[in-house]
């Protein structure tokens, strides 16, 4: 067994690749003169395990022509973080579901698929082949560990989020509680209260993705007027859209981190160890 990633997902690839005490293999990643993205493997396994983030566009078809460069092996495939997914249905007459039509493109080539976190787990029902989908509730809870925070407050910042909150929390024990989210545009939310008070308390919103990072921003200014010590932020996938990142930061927030689903410089823990274990490690 070989790994091979596109380029948006190398350094998880070589980390999966770590894990399960193989090979990651060399990929010539180019372009041709009018733009077409071109790859070229290196030396193939009869089993592959095809690690590729569907970041944007050019991370889509990378990942499409990696599948077919590996025709001749039996292929898993792992979409760390799939763009994309949040179009999980028809809102409106005239649209895509544009998740299924990525999950069935990238499909055909592969045995099997597994995704992180993904939107909805009803995507993983799009993949024409066998598809689960692992979290890394746990593994942010391992981080918030060697954060060495005094008695954290675990907040999901909606009541969407609550499950993953309590997986994180239960992993120190810590008190968990979640806000009522109501989003008013793109990247405007208003946050209501919650149970537990957070006046002197050191806080982290937890929660899957960070977009606009308009969320956590509004969660974090509430938690500010309600004379919370300091508040930390920490996803699975940091999107980090419109300079997020920075505005998470302008707001307060002492410490932003997400996976390596997207490898971002705030990408300080890893995917690698359980994407691994669902592959049977
Ligand atoms: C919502 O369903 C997700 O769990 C996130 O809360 C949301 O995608 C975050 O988006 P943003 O950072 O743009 O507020």
């Amino acid at each position: 067994m070989k790994v091979i990633g596109t380029e948006a997902s190398q350094v998880l690839a070589s980390r999966i690749a770590d894990e399960l005490g193989t090979a990651v293999v060399d990929v010539k990643f180019s372009r041709f003169p009018d733009g077409e993205l071109y790859v070229c493997a290196g030396g193939l396994d009869e089993e592959m395990v095809i690690v590729g983030s569907i970041v944007d566009s050019d991370s889509l078809v990378q990942l499409l022509l990696l599948i077919d460069s590996c025709e001749n092996s039996h292929n898993r495939l792992i979409i760390p973080y799939m763009g994309y997914a949040r179009q999980d249905k028809r809102f409106k007459a005239g649209e895509p579901v544009s998740a299924r039509a990525v999950a069935l493109a990238v499909s055909r080539g592969a045995a099997a698929c597994i995704t992180v976190n993904i939107h909805d787990k009803k995507v993983n029902s799009y993949f024409g082949i066998p598809s689960t989908d692992v979290s890394l509730a746990p593994d942010i809870g391992t981080h918030i560990k060697k954060m060495d925070l005094d008695d954290p407050l675990i907040l999901a910042p909606d009541d969407g989020a609550t499950v993953f909150a309590e997986t994180v929390a239960a992993v120190g024990n810590w008190d968990c509680d979640h806000l009522d989210k109501t989003r008013i545009s793109g990247d405007e939310v208003r946050m209501a209260h919650k149970n537990l008070s957070a006046a002197k308390r050191s806080v982290v919103i937890v929660d899957d993705i960070i977009s606009t990072g308009g969320t956590i921003a509004t969660a974090a200014a509430l938690l500010a007027s309600q004379g919370a010590r300091d508040v930390h932020a920490a996803c699975v996938h940091g999107v980090f859209t419109n300079g997020a990142y920075a505005r998470l930061k302008a707001a307060g927030i002492r410490e932003v981190v997400c996976s390596d689903t997207i490898e971002r410089g705030c990408s300080q823990y890893s995917a690698a160890l359980r994407i691994a274990g669902a592959l049977g490690r």
